[in-house]
């Protein structure tokens, strides 16, 4: 069964945590928190004490996505404000397998995240230090962008490598209900969607039709 995490950043900022407590009555089954640090991507979204202020709202585990150059510094800030994955961009560090190893001593689950550039083999050699591996559909920093097709080869490529591994495989970008089943039959297991989720009010309507 597929998991739907839909992103706040397509929320209304003003209510973060009412929206948080409305997306878990909609069935979503986690939350993913688009960390963007106006360097690594042209957008500054919250950090780490934005998201401990809401950590309270819900016991849905919290996806923190960080679009963020130099993630080794920050990693330490979200795990302590409840962050339960997180995701860093392979583009963002050259010590990749070490941020990694941070983020289980600290307790969460790791994440690479990888650019609709950039190859799979950037996950090579960590594959035994990983629970997400977060395919980007779009170019990282903005919602409601188009979803880049060639992601779907590299969706089943993925899968097919952490075969074998403990290695959940999200997509993130463009997600609807026509590029949902896409990926979904491409392999993934996480759905990230904001715009499609936010569009219109009914939130559990617009998570039931990414299923
Ligand atoms: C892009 C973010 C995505 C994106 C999701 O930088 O990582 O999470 O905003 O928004 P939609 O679903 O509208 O593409
Ligand atoms: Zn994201």
């Amino acid at each position: 069964m597929v998991l739907i995490a839909p992103s706040l950043v397509s929320s209304d900022f003003s209510i973060l945590k009412e929206e948080v407590i409305a997306l878990e009555k909609a069935g979503a089954d986690m939350i993913h928190l688009d960390i963007m640090d106006g360097r690594f991507v042209p957008n500054l979204t919250f950090g780490a004490p934005v998201v401990k202020s809401i950590r309270g709202a819900t016991k849905l585990p919290f996806d923190a996505h960080l679009m963020v150059e130099n993630p080794e510094l920050m990693v330490e800030s979200f795990a302590k404000a409840g962050a339960d994955f997180i995701t860093v961009h392979a583009e963002t560090t050259a010590h990749l397998d070490r941020v990694l190893q941070k983020i289980k001593s600290l307790g969460a689950k790791a994440g690479v995240a990888l650019n609709p550039s950039t190859d799979e083999s950037a996950i090579k050699y960590v594959l035994d230090r990983l629970d997400l591996v977060l395919v980007m559909s779009v170019n990282p920093g903005f919602g409601g962008q188009s979803f880049i097709q060639s992601s779907l080869e590299k969706i089943a490529r993925i899968k097919k490598m952490v075969k074998g591994y403990p290695v959940m495989v999200e997509v993130d970008g463009g997600i609807n209900p026509l590029t949902a089943a896409a990926s979904i039959a491409a392999g993934a297991d996480i759905l990230v969607a904001g715009s499609a989720v936010f569009k219109t009010g009914d939130y559990r309507q617009n998570i039931k039709a990414l299923r």
